[in-house]
């Protein structure tokens, strides 16, 4: 058996095989709800092979949404649409987990098909974003957020805590906190966003707080014995990098003290002009390096769409999980491409049994 389909096991819940999709907005929400196109997407997605499903960004507060099109967890009417679709995610044999999380200065932007910018100030569909200080993302996310009071952290932080018990009552085994993409946990951890000068700034232990915090918060909420995650920006790209890296591991060693299980490795996104070297697997040393140095279980992404790649970054140990996203919208099956690719007996078996009995005996190509 390859790596990449080798069992993984993390507190009570074990995934099928190493692939991972990760999280991704679908930008098809109204008021925060899901609808029939979540619930179609994310079992075509399950019924595709993969061990594990993540569904996307799913805001704690409605300001913490990107766009007025994401889905949200602030309001127990949402429990139920999120029930059926993680209902669906597990009946198809994958294990169903959710990252939620709050776009901090990013929020209030159109969609990325429709401009991928801050809406205007004056369209009633937006808001004003927070943010742990009043300094824009620039580009095309140009508004100055308004800086939080320690109210507004505390609020916040509280969010993610019932946004936590309400990802558990809808059926969720696999929570992921959105600590990255310079939404807001980024925003506080990253001096290009953060110029407080109080207990939430200024040093790393400054800038670590509200992480920490809203970790130990969601940690007291989420069971004990399921995999509780988050997805962090380790990595800048604004050619401070060893130091930036140096922190983020010490921060990972930190998140491992407080009960954090795994960490999706991903880049930080707090600045438009980063020089982010793209190209396959580029993440891949990097989340190698976490791995080692901070003593934690790694998931990472980014370019990684060959088997044989997904296999190896496995089987080197440089990540426990290989999340593999936009391949699977082209093509939902891709774990079914890579059984087969990668020789593995039976490899229709990843599908569901009405796919799998006819694959098996018909292999296309
Ligand atoms: C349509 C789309 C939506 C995304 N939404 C999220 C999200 O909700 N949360 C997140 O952490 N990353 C999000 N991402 C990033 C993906 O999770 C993933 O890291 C990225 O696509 C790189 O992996 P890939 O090269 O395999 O596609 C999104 C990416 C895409 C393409």
């Amino acid at each position: 058996m390859s790596a990449l389909f080798s069992p993984f096991k993390l507190k009570d819940v074990t995934l099928r095989n190493r692939i991972a999709i990760p999280p991704m907005c679908q930008y098809s929400a109204v008021d925060g709800l899901s609808n029939d196109w979540h619930q179609v997407h994310y079992a075509s997605m399950a019924r595709g092979g993969a061990g594990l499903v993540i569904v996307e960004a799913t805001a704690v507060a409605p300001e913490g949404r990107i766009t007025p099109a994401c889905l949200g967890l602030w309001d127990d009417a949402q429990v139920e649409g999120l029930a059926r679709i993680a209902r669906a995610i597990k009946a198809a044999g994958a294990v169903p987990g959710i990252q939620i999380g709050h776009a901090g200065r990013k929020a209030s932007a159109n969609k990325p098909w429709e401009g991928d910018d801050h809406l205007a100030a004056d369209n009633p569909s937006g808001w004003t974003p927070i943010a742990p200080s009043a300094v824009a993302f620039g580009a095309n996310l140009p508004r100055v957020p308004q800086a939080m009071s320690l109210a507004d952290i505390d609020r916040v932080r509280g969010n993610f805590a019932a946004a936590a018990r309400r990802a558990r009552a809808a059926g969720f085994e696999w929570l992921e906190l959105h600590f990255a993409h310079g939404y807001l946990a980024q925003n506080f951890f990253s001096p290009h966003s953060n110029r407080r000068d109080d207990a939430y700034g200024g040093s790393f232990a400054g800038r670590s707080r509200f992480l920490l915090e809203t970790l130990a918060e969601v940690r007291a909420v989420w069971p004990e014995n399921l995999p509780l995650t988050a997805r962090f920006g380790v990595i800048e790209y604004d050619g401070n990098d060893e130091a930036t890296l140096a922190e983020s591991i010490q921060l990972t060693r930190q998140f491992r003290q407080g009960g954090l299980d795994l960490l999706n490795v991903s880049v930080g996104f707090s600045i438009p002009d980063a020089k982010i070297p793209w190209g396959p697997a580029f993440l891949a040393p990097v989340a190698e390096r976490v791995r080692r140095e901070a003593g934690l279980p790694v998931a990472s992404s980014w370019g990684i769409e060959n088997p044989q790649t997904a296999d190896r970054v496995v089987a080197e140990q440089q990540m426990d999980l290989v999340m593999i996203g936009r391949v699977h919208l082209a093509n939902p099956h891709w774990p079914y491409q890579a059984a087969l690719a990668l020789k593995e007996d039976k490899a229709a078996w990843v599908l569901p049994a009405p796919y799998a009995h006819w694959l098996n005996r018909y292999r296309p190509g």
